[in-house]
Order: C-alpha cells, then structure tokens, then sequence
C-alpha cells in the first residue's frame, strides 16, 4: 500500500488522485489505491481536529476558544473541499462500476479515447498556441511592416513633396520662358514688320536710285563723250603733253611710294664725291691686273676713264670735311632724300651728319630718306643680312629708307676689299651661280622685319626687272639707273610705269665731270651743252643743269643730282618756280643722240651684265 503524506494540501491531493486516474488504465485499482488515501486523509482531518480540539480546551480560555474558532472556520471552509472529494469518489465509485459492468476494455477505450481527445486537445492547444505565436509574429511583422512603409510613404511624401516643387518651380520658370520667348517672338515680329517696311522703303529707294543711276550713266555718257572729245582736242594742241605730265605728277604725289618724301623729286646723290676721297686709291694706276680683270680685256677703259673711276666726276679727292659741309648745306637747303651705297665709302660721314640733325631738333629720323646699296662683292645670300646690319651701324639709323642691289653682277673678290679699286687689286671672279632672286630673299626678309622700309634694284634691264618682278614676294619698290636727255631708258620707264615701279636717275645732268672715253668716246657730248638744252635754259631764265633737272622732274622721275659746291647744290634744287611748257618737253624727249655715261667695263663678261646695246656693239 501507498504511503501518502497527510500534511500536504488537499489540493495536491485531488491532483495526485487525477494523476492516477490518468496515469492508470485501470481505473479500479485507481480507485483501489485512492480510497485508502481518501480515508487516511479523512481520518488524518478528523483526527488532527480532535487532536487540536483537545489541545484547545488546554490552553487558555480565551485564546484557545479563539484559535479553535479559527481554526474550526478554517476546517470548515475545507469542508467543501472534502465534500467535493467525497463527490468525486462516488463518480469514481459510478466509474468504477461501470468499468465493473462493461468490462476494462471498453473503460480502457473510454480512457484512451479521453487520452487522444486529450492529445488532439493538447495539440490543438499547441497549434493554437502555435498560431498565436505566427500570429503574434506575424502581428510584429506586420508592425514592422506598418512603420517601415509608414516611414516609406514619409519619405515618398517628402520626395513627392520635392518633386512638385521642383516641378512648380519648373513650371514656374518655364512659364516665365515662355513669356519672355512670346517677347522676344513678339519683338522679332515687331523688327520683322519694322524690316519690312525698311525693305520696302530700300526697294522704292533702290529703284529711285538704279533710276537715278540710269539717268547719272547717261549724263556719264553724255560728259564722258565730252571729256572724249576734250582729250581730242587736247592731243591736238601742243598742251597735251603737260596735261599728261600733269597727271603724272599729281598720281606720283598721291600714289607713289615715295611720293609722300619726294616733295621735290630730288636730292643730292654723295655717293661719288667721296668715291675719289679715298687717298689710298689715287696712285693707282690701269696696269696689267686691272686692264685683264677677270680675264677680260677691257679694251678701251684708258688711263683717264680710271682716273674718273677712281676718282669721280667731281674733280679733286674730297675730303670727309668737305663732305659733311656739302651735306648740311644739301639739307639746309631743303633736301631730304641722300642716295649712297657701301661702295662710295661714305655711309659713315652721312650717319654722323645725320646724328648731329637729329639730336639738335633740326631734323626729325621721319623728315629724311636715306637710300643706300648692296655693293655686287657683298651678295652671297648668306652673307646679305650681316653686311646690312653693318651698313646700319656706319649709318647709325634703326631702319634703311630704300634698299637696291647695286648691280645684278655678283662678284667674289679673291681676297679682302672694301671697294671695287681693291677688289681689282686683289683680283676678283664672276659670280655667276648666284642668283638674284636668292639675293632678293634676303631683302625681303629685312623689309618683313622693320629694317628696309622698300627694296629695290638698280642698273637692271628690261629682263632682269621683269623676271626679278614676277619671282618676288615683295615687289621691287624702285630702280636707279642712269637717266637724261641722251639717256632717257624709255624702256625701262615704260615697264616701270606698267609695274608701278618708281625710278630714280643717276647723272640726271649727264656726269659732267666724267671725261670722254678715250679716242673712241671724244665725240661724246655732254648734256648741260646740248643746243637745245641752252635755248630753253635762255627762254626760262633758269641754267641748263635746271633744265634738265626739270624736265626730268616733269617726266615722273626723281633725280639725284651730285654736287660738292655749295652754289650748285642749291641751284639744283630751285627748279620748282617754272614749268617747261609741253612743246619744250616734247623737243627734249624728241632729242635723239644717245649715250651711256656708265659701262661698267669690269664686269662686262658677266652672266648678269645689264648693258645689252653695249654687248650686242661688241
Ligand atoms: P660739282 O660737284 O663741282 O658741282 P651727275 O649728278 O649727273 O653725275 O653730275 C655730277 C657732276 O656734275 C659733278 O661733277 C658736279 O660738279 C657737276 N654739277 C653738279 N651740278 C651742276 C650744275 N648745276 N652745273 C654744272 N655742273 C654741275
């Protein structure tokens, strides 16, 4: 038999008895084994109350009462409990007989049906607490959910928020380019319309106009037939010549490069006086290494013709003192342009000269025109840019006027020179694989650079001009040559007149000073004693060398005359108060003897030599 505790709760009690209920399949010994315990327990009650009911009537009165009430209370509310158990036991006791009755087996199967009732009970208790458990789960997911998209659509709204400003703004703004669009087509519109009316108001003013022009072409008609038969009548008179001279003179004034400088269309040309000051060279002599210069036999330069080469037309060897006084006394006396070369040795003096005007305020670097010349041993291309600088430095200028190629016969002296009479010395050969157009590069670049303001060329022909005219890139500003009345390059002046080329005439006066050349030249005539030069000279009241002087002039032509006497240099220039009438033009271009003053006999054999008539006469 089973030991039960009697001191533990009733409760704990009923509970075991369910437990063995539950535990048991056989309900009976269930029974069997809780009715013992049930009588223990109600024995145990029955007898602990009279055990404490005895004890009470021991103790004081008062407090034993009092306990034993409460404790008799406390029994009583027990009661029940008992009472509920005794209920129980006849349900177990009707349990029990029923399983008496129908057998353990089907008590059994009540059991294990009460069992899989209970289980299926517990299941679904556990699928119920299960689904809770998901639901509760799902609950906290759906509220995780829930603020996730509540935050979501705070922060869609903000966005969406943002966007519909943007958007106002955006239609804000574009509202306001399409106003200002409407404007601008409105104002277009508005031009459009004013353009219109403008164009419709040119039309009738062009129409007017081309009716005008109509009209104006046929007075042009009308006047030009006039001025045709003007220029008929002129051609007819002996005034045409000047008319045309006129002209001339006035495009020259105008147009011309140096029209602007040439005021007086003439200056001193230096340049041979001091060629005789150079003392060293006055003792030579035509001997055997100059007369067979360069092989070639110069048959006919005598002794006297070399005198006046060396020591040039103006006489005795002039000194650098009597230079400068001929200078200041040229510029004194208004001339502006000074034509010198590296050959005539003088660069120096005239830069001197020239520095002594500037720096006392007479003359300003502006008011003069300096032109100076590539001497013919100076051409090797390579060479050119350095020797202009050093013409530069003598003339102690920043910028050359005018710039020529003295002569088209390159030459390479055989040792150092610094003149032809040295170089004759030395002895010298033909250059002749140079090429002028090379040289002319040259010059082209020191034009481009600042530092020859025009280039040109001097002593070519017809040919060299054109061929040197059609190669270049700069064209040719400007040929000396010799030029008067028995010399007049009709020519040349024809082609520079077509090539707008200005010319330029060395010995203007005919070289009075240079003596005839030998047996051969004793017939040549000088220009200052031609019979028609002294007639006009008695009919103008002027000298001859004015004459001629002005006639050039009146052809287009600037004129260099050279002179070291002071008397003459000035009356060279006072030929602007009188005009030679075109017949007396025409009688001095109609003079027809002919001879060069210059033969430049030393380079005669040369490829380049310009002189064609001298060669073919040879
Ligand atoms: P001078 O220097 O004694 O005056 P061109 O310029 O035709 O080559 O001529 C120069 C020569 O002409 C020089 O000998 C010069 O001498 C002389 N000459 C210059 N002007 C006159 C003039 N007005 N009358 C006469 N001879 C002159």
């Amino acid at each position: 038999m089973a030991h039960y505790h009697t001191d533990s709760s009733d409760d704990e009690g009923y509970e075991l008895i369910d437990n063995c209920i539950r535990g048991h399949a056989n309900t009976q010994s269930a029974i069997t084994k809780i009715e013992p315990f049930a009588v223990v327990l109600r024995d145990d009650i029955q007898l602990r109350a009279q055990q404490e009911q005895e004890q009470c009537l021991n103790r004081e009165e008062s407090n034993i009462c009092q306990e034993s009430k409460t404790r008799i209370a406390e029994l009583k509310e027990q009661m029940p409990i008992w009472e509920n158990s005794k209920a129980r036991r006849s349900d177990y006791r009707e349990q029990a007989e029923f399983v008496n009755d129908d057998g353990p087996i089907v008590y059994l199967r009540a059991a294990e049906k009460e069992a899989s009732h209970h289980n299926e009970m517990a299941l679904k208790d556990a699928q119920i607490e299960h689904l809770n458990r998901m639901m509760k789960l799902m609950k906290e997911e759906r509220e995780e959910f829930e603020t996730m998209v509540r935050k979501e659509r705070k922060q869609r709204m903000v966005h969406v928020n943002q966007i519909n400003q943007a958007k106002a703004e955006e239609e804000k703004i574009s509202k306001k380019t399409m106003e200002q669009k409407d404007k601008e087509i409105e104002r277009l519109r508005r031009i459009l319309e004013l353009n219109e009316i403008i164009i419709d108001e040119d039309t009738q003013k062009i129409n007017e106009l081309s009716n005008e022009l109509k009209n104006v072409k046929i007075m042009a008609e009308i006047e030009s037939s006039h001025y045709r038969d003007q220029v008929q009548a002129l051609k007819s008179n002996s005034d045409c010549e000047r008319f045309v001279q006129k002209e001339i003179q006035m495009e020259l004034q105008q147009h011309r490069i140096f029209g602007f400088r040439l005021t007086n269309y003439i200056a001193p040309r230096i340049a041979e006086v001091v060629w005789g000051s150079q003392a060293s060279l006055k003792g030579l002599r035509v001997d055997d290494d100059i007369v067979k210069v360069n092989g070639v036999d110069v048959d006919g330069l005598q002794q006297h013709e070399f005198d006046w080469l060396i020591n040039g037309s103006a006489g005795p060897a002039t000194d650098p003192d009597q230079l400068r006084a001929t200078l200041r006394t040229a510029l004194d006396a208004g001339y502006r342009l000074i034509d010198t070369a590296y050959l005539y040795q003088n660069e120096d003096i005239i830069g001197e000269v020239l520095e002594e005007y500037f720096s006392t305020g007479k003359l300003k670097r502006e008011d003069v025109f300096v032109t100076t010349k590539l001497p013919l041993f100076a051409m090797e291309p390579e060479a050119v840019a350095a020797f202009i600088k050093k013409q530069l430095t003598a003339l102690r200028l920043s910028y050359i006027d005018l710039y020529l190629i003295h002569t088209p016969c390159a030459v390479r002296a055989r040792g150092p020179c610094k003149s032809i009479p040295e170089m004759s010395k030395v002895g010298y050969d033909n250059a002749d694989d140079i090429e002028l157009i090379d040289v002319w590069r040259v010059l082209e670049r020191g034009y481009k650079d600042g530092l020859l303001k025009a280039i040109g060329v001097s002593n070519f022909n017809v040919r060299q001009l054109q061929d040197l005219y059609d190669k270049a890139e700069i064209k040719p500003a400007n040929l000396q040559i010799e030029l008067h009345i028995y010399w007049p390059q009709n020519a040349l002046v024809q082609l520079c007149e077509q090539l707008n080329i200005v010319i330029t005439a060395y010995s203007p006066i005919g070289a009075p000073g240079k003596p005839n050349f030998g047996p051969a030249q004793s017939t040549v005539r000088a220009p200052l004693h031609d019979e028609v030069v002294a007639e006009l000279a008695k009919k103008y009241g002027k000298t001859p060398a004015q004459i001629l002087l002005r006639h050039i002039v009146q052809r287009g032509i600037v004129a260099i005359p050279k002179s070291t006497n002071e008397k003459r240099v000035r009356e060279n220039i006072d030929i602007f108060d009188f005009e030679l009438n075109a017949a007396d033009e025409t009688r001095l271009l109609a003079i027809d003897y002919r001879t060069r003053m210059f033969s430049f006999p030393f380079v005669r054999n040369h490829r380049h030599y310009p002189f064609d008539e001298l060669k073919s006469a040879e």
